[in-house]
């Protein structure tokens, strides 16, 4: 199993109120699979990305990724793991600004001990996306959906395992969303898992041999069908 999740539970407390945002979750997903979590707004969506993706430690319950905890095992370990077995799309772009396009899809590649992306496999991820003409231009002068595909093509340059994505045709059209979800179904079956989390009923609807979940206030359960 590539990813298994045991119990996950994460509570915040803010002003005194007690939130469960992921609540005993338990989820098992194979080498390969392409999963998507269905949810509203508050539903525990992103928190429960960041405990698979180990950069939220869970109150109580596990994740293994290939077998290892993800919070037993050296600060060291887990930061390579982050950087080489996972590539996450957040669900703000969160580009660097005073990098370019190009440099913002090299960066993952600085850290990390074995990075396995180069700058021409950089400039065809760009090309994958749609912005092969817009390497050398600064987020500032891209626009919302474009910044959102340079996040994307950023995932992909360390030619990870599993791509963690939150909400990631978010501010594109159609058609352009056709396009990025289209580039994860090439990567899908050339290998690549996915674990994608939207409210977008749409994606979930597009995405054939999807494995579809829903998550309603931190639980999450097996969904049957994707009707709106
Ligand atoms: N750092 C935090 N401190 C306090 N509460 C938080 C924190 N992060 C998330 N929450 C709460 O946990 C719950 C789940 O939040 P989360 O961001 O995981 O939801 P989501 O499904 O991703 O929502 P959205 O679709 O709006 O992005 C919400 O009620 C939210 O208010
Ligand atoms: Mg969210």
């Amino acid at each position: 199993m590539l990813i298994e999740c045991r119990n996950l539970k994460k509570e915040y407390i803010s002003a005194n109120i007690r939130t469960t945002a992921v609540d005993n979750v338990s989820l098992s997903v194979d080498r390969g699979e392409f999963v998507v979590i269905l949810g509203h707004s508050g539903s525990g969506k992103t928190t429960l990305l960041s405990l698979i993706g180990g950069l939220t430690r869970p109150d109580s319950g596990e994740v293994l990724i290939n077998g290892v905890e993800n919070w037993r095992q050296s600060d060291e370990a887990l930061s390579d793991m982050r950087n080489s077995t996972i590539g996450f799309i957040f669900q703000f772009a969160s580009l660097i600004p005073t990098l370019t396009a190009l440099e913002n899809v090299l960066l993952p590649l600085t850290f990390g001990r074995t990075p396995r992306g180069n700058h021409q496999r950089a400039v065809e991820i760009l090309h994958l996306v749609g912005l092969g003409d817009k390497a050398n231009s600064f987020p500032s002068q891209l626009s919302g959906g474009q910044q959102r595909r340079i996040a994307i093509a950023r995932a992909f340059i360390n030619q990870p395992d599993i791509i963690l994505a939150d909400e990631p045709t978010g501010d594109l059209d159609e058609e352009t969303e056709r396009d990025i979800l289209k580039v994860f179904s090439e990567f899908n079956r050339a290998g690549t898992t996915f674990v994608v989390v939207t409210h977008n009923v749409h994606l979930a609807q597009t995405q054939k041999n999807a494995r579809i979940l829903e998550m309603r206030q931190g639980v999450l359960s097996e969904r049957a069908t994707v009707d709106a």
